[in-house]
């Protein structure tokens, strides 16, 4: 059974999905913790299932070294197999990822290398373009450039705003994530390292 660590900053419904999928008697991984940088929202759900959380605030955190350091020791203490990267808007310090990667992935909503970054919702609205995707990759030392995963187009409708446009992508992460984390854990998926 693949162990996991799910990290997020907002509502977590990312993390719910993969909750429910992990609930079924046939899926191959466990969330076994859930941090978070602030008191976010979404810990209602690992509370839900009791799950342990924990958080490490940014807001009282003095360098990014820091908090990575103290993120790292608290993933030590459940050690597990993959960490989760889910709506997290925080980026780690190289020492974590290089601690981590590539058992460390990232979701994302757009289809990377498009549109890297806290806004790629906003951005591929901006650029005008007529689609965009969601995107699962590994996390590496840059913004969103690590090895991609799985991705999965997202047309852009007419009308659409940035709200809308990202509740009509969060379903395909949510359903990439997912599929990811199954094949992670069956070995039908081996993690590529990212280039250094
Ligand atoms: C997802 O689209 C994630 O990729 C992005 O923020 C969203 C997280 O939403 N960075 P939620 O917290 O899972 O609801």
């Amino acid at each position: 059974m693949l162990t996991v660590a799910v990290l997020i900053s907002g509502g977590g419904s990312n993390l719910r999905a993969l909750l429910d999928a992990a609930a079924e008697s046939d899926f191959p991984a466990r969330v076994v913790v859930v941090g978070a940088d602030r008191e976010a929202d979404g810990f209602v759900h690992a509370q839900e299932y009791g799950i342990p959380t924990f958080t490490v605030p940014w807001s009282r955190a003095t360098s990014r070294e820091g908090w990575g350091a103290e993120l790292g020791a608290q993933l030590a203490v459940w050690n597990p197999d993959l960490v989760v990267l889910s709506g997290l808007m925080r980026l780690l310090p190289a020492d974590l990822v290089d601690e981590w990667s590539p058992r460390i992935i990232n979701t994302h909503p757009a289809y990377l290398p498009e549109f890297p970054g806290a806004h790629g919702v906003r951005d591929a609205l901006a650029a005008g373009v007529e689609r965009t995707g969601a995107s699962v990759i590994v996390v590496d030392h840059g913004v969103d450039s690590g090895p991609i995963l799985a991705q999965e187009r997202v047309p852009i409708l007419p009308g659409d705003d940035e709200h809308a446009l990202h509740e009509r992508i969060k379903p395909v992460e949510r359903r990439l994530l997912i599929d990811v984390v199954r094949r992670i854990a069956t070995g039908a998926l081996v993690l590529p390292s990212p280039a250094q």
